[in-house]
């Protein structure tokens, strides 16, 4: 690196805003000069305007900084957006538009044709895709996306399996309370208690898995073929995405094949030693009652999927569990994983 990235962030006092604080405090090549959030927050300090929820104690000096406009054209030119859905579509256009390269956590932009949906052990070559997306925009600037949070997990406990012909998956989540931001689900709803709805999540499951494993060709992403059908779950767990999985796959397979499939998964991070990335991105464990939010959703940080409880699945051939952290794995810290990507293919330079 020729010298440090100034980045800033969009949406800094929500929940997945404070995690990128989090992920970026010490970062090796970026430093976090600007925070911005609505007009509730604007011209506030980031304590007032945002009281620290992480277990992790904030950065020295960051309650005193004042919140932000979310205006374009201020701030550094990589920022990273942890906005609300509801206005993240424009606003980050009008970033993208003014010269920024915009990293984004929000749904509104995945599936568009031109803008890649990134895990970056499976699909790094789909960063290509934003070339395209300047070019038919005539953006200085550019939007990448990252995947939903159950989706990052489910994207890459499936993409170790698609040599071997990944037909159809049925995936059913038990999702943690921090996957709704703050305050998200009221406390008197979710205690004791599991809601099988998520409005919109098990749709954002089942079609962008299939953009995330599909291959770039011609300078558009054909959509994987599986066919996947998603149960939501929202479950008293504060941190971590649990899926339980069963899959069909095009030809017989022993399950050492499958386990060692699963632990020699590697990708473009672990090529390129990125900061971010973790050494194992899968890691199986042995355990019979394993993986579990609470002992493994912060491994490496946050950033490994976790596999476990691999066996035949009489209906659709094997089955297994996997978990990830919803807020580090399935948003910011797969951001921060996406900006590294960035930057080492030269698009800051
Ligand atoms: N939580 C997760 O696990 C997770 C995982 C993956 C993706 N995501 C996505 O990441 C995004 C953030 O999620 P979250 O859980 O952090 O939500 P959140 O806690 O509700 O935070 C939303 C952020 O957006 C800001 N905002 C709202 N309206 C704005 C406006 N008009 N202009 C500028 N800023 C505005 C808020 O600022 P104020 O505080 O000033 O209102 C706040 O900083 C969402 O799109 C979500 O779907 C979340």
């Amino acid at each position: 690196m020729a010298g440090r990235i100034e980045v800033g962030i969009l949406g800094a006092t929500g929940m997945v805003g404070q995690q990128f604080i989090s992920q970026l405090r010490n970062h090796p090549w970026f430093t976090l000069t600007w925070l911005a959030a609505s007009e509730r927050s604007e011209g506030r300090k980031y304590v007032e305007a945002a009281p620290w929820r992480l277990e992790a104690s904030p950065p020295d000096g960051l309650g005193s900084r004042l919140v932000q406009a979310a205006v374009p054209g201020r701030g550094p030119r990589l920022v990273f957006s942890a906005l609300d859905a509801g206005v993240a579509g424009e606003i980050e256009e009008a970033f993208a538009a003014a010269g920024h390269l915009v990293v984004s956590n929000a749904r509104n932009h995945r599936l568009d044709a031109t803008v890649p949906l990134l895990v970056p052990e499976v699909n790094a070559d789909h960063l290509a895709l934003a070339a395209s997306q300047r070019a038919a925009k005539g953006w200085g600037g550019a939007i990448v996306t990252n995947p939903n949070c159950s989706t990052v997990v489910l994207s890459m406990a499936l993409a170790p399996l698609r040599p071997f012909g990944l037909r159809s998956c049925i995936v059913t989540t038990m999702q943690a309370v921090s996957g709704a931001g703050y305050p998200g689900v009221p406390s008197f709803d979710i205690l004791g208690n599991a809601i099988p709805f998520i409005s919109g999540e098990e749709e954002k499951i089942e079609i962008e898995t299939r953009k995330i494993l599909g291959t770039l060709a011609g300078g558009r992403v054909e959509m994987h073929a599986v066919a996947v059908s998603a149960h939501t779950n929202r479950v008293p767990v504060l941190d971590g995405h649990t899926e339980t999985v069963s899959v069909a796959l095009g030809q017989p397979i022993e399950a050492a094949d499958l386990r060692a499939a699963f632990e020699a998964f590697r990708g473009a991070p672990q090529e390129l030693g990125l900061p971010s990335a973790p050494p194992h991105p899968i890691v199986y464990l042995d355990q019979p009652n394993r993986p579990q939010p609470r002992f493994d959703a912060m491994r490496d940080g946050g950033m490994t999927v976790s596999v476990g409880r691999l066996r035949p699945c009489p209906v659709l051939g094997w089955k297994f569990v996997t978990l990830g952290h919803n807020t580090i794995r399935g948003a910011a810290g797969a951001a921060v994983l996406n900006a590294e990507l960035i930057v080492s293919r030269g698009w800051m330079d």
